[in-house]
């Protein structure tokens, strides 16, 4: 058993390396959570006001066929997109190919291969209102500002991405082939 006296001074600077990481640790969860809560908090007011973004006509089975822009989107675009809490938040539910970030979902299907698994009309549709195919899905509509509630007055009338953001996001996910 080690007595007192084998307390050298680096096992001591151990002992408070480690008190000082725990706090730190503690301080930068609570920051995230408060940082994820915010993020959370600012999706669901952007979800929730009325308006309807993709005329229900644009909708063929399962799939929006056409650009919301009318061009095409650009991928590496559509990779920092997913990859960024702040705007997609992807990476909240879904794992995706992105090394770099580190705290990846549990909650969603891999991203991986989703351009092997899905038409580019097919992915379109999956962000701009997954709820049109599973009305209790927990992925929030990105392009869409009808039936949503309790809406911030400043997010009244968006839409969670841009029409050219959501473009991007389509041509990073079908640039993933398995
Ligand atoms: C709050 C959780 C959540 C967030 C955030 C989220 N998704 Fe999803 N997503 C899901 C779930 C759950 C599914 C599985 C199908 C369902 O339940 O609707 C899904 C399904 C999908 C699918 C179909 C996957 C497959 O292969 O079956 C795609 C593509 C997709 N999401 C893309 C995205 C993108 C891109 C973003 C960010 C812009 C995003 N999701 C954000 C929860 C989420």
């Amino acid at each position: 058993m080690a007595s007192r006296n084998d307390l050298t001074d680096d096992s001591f600077i151990e002992l408070t390396g480690v008190r000082w990481l725990e706090a730190s640790m503690k301080k930068m969860v609570s920051s995230r959570a408060q940082r994820g809560t915010f993020t959370l908090f600012a999706l669901a007011a952007a979800l929730s006001c009325w308006a309807g973004a993709v005329p229900a006509q644009s909708v063929a089975g399962d799939a929006i066929a056409a650009s919301l822009t009318g061009a095409p989107g650009d991928a590496a675009r559509g990779r920092a997109i997913v990859a960024n809490r702040q705007v997609g938040l992807c990476l909240l539910c879904h794992t995706a190919p992105i090394a770099e970030e580190c705290f990846q979902g549990n909650l969603a299907p891999s991203l991986a291969g989703a351009g092997s698994r899905w038409s580019e009309g097919q992915l379109r549709l999956r962000i701009v209102d997954a709820a049109r195919l599973n009305a209790d899905t927990i992925m929030p509509p990105y392009y869409r500002t009808d039936g949503l509630q309790r809406v911030a007055r400043s997010f009244s009338g968006k839409t969670v991405l841009t029409a050219g953001q959501i473009e991007d996001v389509v041509a990073y996910l079908a640039s993933l082939k398995d």
